[in-house]
């Protein structure tokens, strides 16, 4: 370290020097969080409109949440799945009357998630569907981000994403969002495994289909056979306004995954929850992870879900959302460096205007500097997603961080 760079550059130049660069990350480096703030380690505070990507719903190091975690520390963390552990049946059965299914199965990454989902529906479609064996398709929207792997990427149309990591996975077909006519056409196909979709498209850059659109999913995907898996792993958990986005539309999915906040943010928990039909196609051996099932995750999961009940979470994010999407069009009538506002629930965005001199990751470095963290997704949008714990007169601070760094363009 030389004597005249902070504690920050130090510590980003020493990233930079052993870690690989897959990220790019904004110049803050952060050292403590609580409830919506985040602590940099040079003392500054700022609100965290990201929240790890929707896996910090719960807000930063909540006290059940680390409790549970500890507890379940000093007592047992990991048997891997070779025995039982004397919290998974617990955890399967609260998770599965939680969101109304026969079965869960545990994984630790949203990815993973995927995969899993991926999986029972190409195995679903062999054994019960009876599609014949390698012929199985799976159906994604354009737009779609469900992670880094080789599987995930093959469905990517980001080149960011995929280009340079081929050969990619086959079996799939891309039809774009929000489309019915596009859907009906393509799982029509004696073939068409599921379609895997998320209710809002996050990474994308908060799309939001029409009203109506998941529950024409449903009834298509009902009508020719076909699994609707949701990705809920952004979207679900109280992120949208209610525990899940498909609660807007009551619809249920064949096949949910959900991730992220099911930890609230303490480590990587993910679950894929199915009826029998489907789950149990999968047997012994065929699929799995050491990690997956685990009596910290389990534990942890189980706080985590009661915290966003208890604390009406849900609600919270449906109300203060209203209010946010309100001021930022508020915003956006007097400047025009906003084009667009839009989201549900606290999962909302904004879309700088291209030609405004400055670029989406211009704002946030501004919005860092007047203490409020965000990040931009595809360019030039911003997505606002902070902790659910946000009461409405932190939210208002927020708000007024925003219009001053916008108004001073
Ligand atoms: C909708 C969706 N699915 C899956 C994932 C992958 O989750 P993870 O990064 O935990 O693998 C993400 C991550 O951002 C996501 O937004």
């Amino acid at each position: 370290m030389t004597s005249t760079a902070t504690k920050s550059e130090y510590l980003i130049e020493l990233e930079e020097q052993f870690g690989a660069h897959n990220y790019h990350p904004l110049p803050v480096v952060l050292e403590r969080g609580e409830g919506v703030f985040l602590f940099d380690v040079e003392g500054k505070h700022y609100y965290d409109f990201l929240s790890a990507y929707s896996a910090v719903n719960q807000g930063h190091c909540h006290q059940r949440i680390v409790n549970a975690l500890i507890a379940q520390a000093q007592k047992l963390t990991l048997t891997s799945r070779a025995f039982h552990n004397n919290i998974l049946g617990e955890y399967s059965k609260f998770i599965t009357n939680f969101f109304g299914y026969d079965k869960v199965l545990p994984m630790n990454t949203g990815v993973e998630g995927g995969e899993t989902a991926i999986k029972l529906a190409r195995r679903w479609a062999y054994d019960v569907k009876g599609v014949e064996e390698n012929k199985a398709k799976i159906i994604f929207a354009k737009g779609n981000f469900w992670g880094r792997t080789i599987a995930a990427i093959s469905s990517s149309c980001d080149p960011s994403s995929y280009k340079g990591f081929g050969p990619y996975v086959p079996g799939y077909e891309l039809i774009p969002y929000n489309d019915l006519q596009a859907l009906e056409q393509a799982i029509k196909d004696k073939n068409a495994a599921a379609f895997m979709v998320e209710p809002i498209q996050g990474e994308a850059g908060v799309i939001v289909p029409s009203n109506g659109y998941l529950k024409a999913v449903r009834e298509l995907c009902s009508k020719y056979n076909v699994l609707f898996i949701a990705d809920e792993v952004q979207t679900g958990l109280a992120r949208t306004g209610k525990m899940l986005a498909c609660d807007y539309e009551n619809v249920k999915p064949d096949i949910l995954i959900l991730g992220k906040a099911l930890s609230g943010g303490t480590m990587p928990v993910s679950a894929v929850l199915a009826n029998d039909e489907i789950m149990l196609t999968i047997k012994p051996g065929e699929h799995g992870s050491t990690y997956g099932g685990n009596p910290l995750a389990c534990a942890v999961a189980i706080e985590a879900l009661k915290v966003l009940k208890d604390e009406k979470l849900s609600e919270n994010a449906a109300i203060l959302g209203e209010l946010f999407r309100a001021e930022m069009d508020k915003l956006m009538a007097e400047t025009n460096v906003i084009t667009a506002v839009r989201g549900k629930g606290l999962l909302n965005a904004i879309v700088i205007k291209e030609k405004s001199g400055k670029t989406a990751w211009d704002v946030c470095l501004d919005f860092a500097n007047n203490g409020l963290l965000a990040k931009p997704t595809h360019g030039d949008i911003i997505r606002f997603a902070p902790p659910l714990v946000l009461t409405k007169t932190q939210l208002m601070e927020c708000v007024a961080i925003i219009r001053k760094v916008i108004l001073n363009y």
